[in-house]
């Protein structure tokens, strides 16, 4: 049985991934505005993972008789100063999802609700390999500062990102 406090938050935390879709889309369509069409397949691979991530939690509940209930998904920001801030705005974003996800498996535990910790652990997980990939893409964006031509190199690479195999979703 999940209870009333847990099956609150896990509707919240459905709602946070496909706040994150739905951010990581806009930050995918500044880069397209600004000419880096690598970083905006980046972040659109990052936002079908997002998705996969709500699809997750959304088939948890459905499995362990938790009511879904949709709630608005926020405005996410749109303009930002530069590619480096999109990528230390993402990073941001990520820290508080780790934490969220920390808070959950914190309950999860309290009420020795041991199926929903086994499932919360996989995200806590994926957000360890997030966070680390975010980070060294930052530090390499820092490392060629306002050189051109590093720029392009770091923004072919983000080009090659191939969707993720068995990260969530509907199997
Ligand atoms: Fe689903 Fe990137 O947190």
């Amino acid at each position: 049985m999940v209870s009333k406090k847990m099956q609150k938050v896990l509707n919240e935390q459905l709602n946070r991934e496909y706040f994150s879709a739905y951010l990581y889309l806009s930050m995918s369509s500044y880069c397209s505005d600004i000419g880096l069409n690598g970083s905006a397949h980046w972040f659109f691979e990052q936002y079908k993972e997002e998705v996969e991530h709500g699809m997750k939690i959304y088939e948890y509940m459905l499995q362990r008789g938790v009511k879904i209930e949709f709630e608005q998904i926020d405005k996410p920001e749109g303009e930002f100063e530069s590619i480096l801030d999109v990528f230390e705005k993402s990073l941001a974003h990520e820290q508080f999802m780790t934490n969220n996800l920390n808070e959950l498996s914190d309950l999860a535990m309290k009420d020795k609700d041991h199926a929903t910790y086994n499932f919360l652990q996989w995200f806590v997980t994926e957000q360890v390999e997030e966070e680390a990939t975010v980070s060294d893409i930052i530090a390499k964006i820092k490392l060629i500062g306002k050189d051109g031509n590093g720029l392009y190199m770091i923004d072919a690479e983000l080009a090659s990102r191939v969707e993720e195999q068995n990260s969530g979703g509907t199997e």
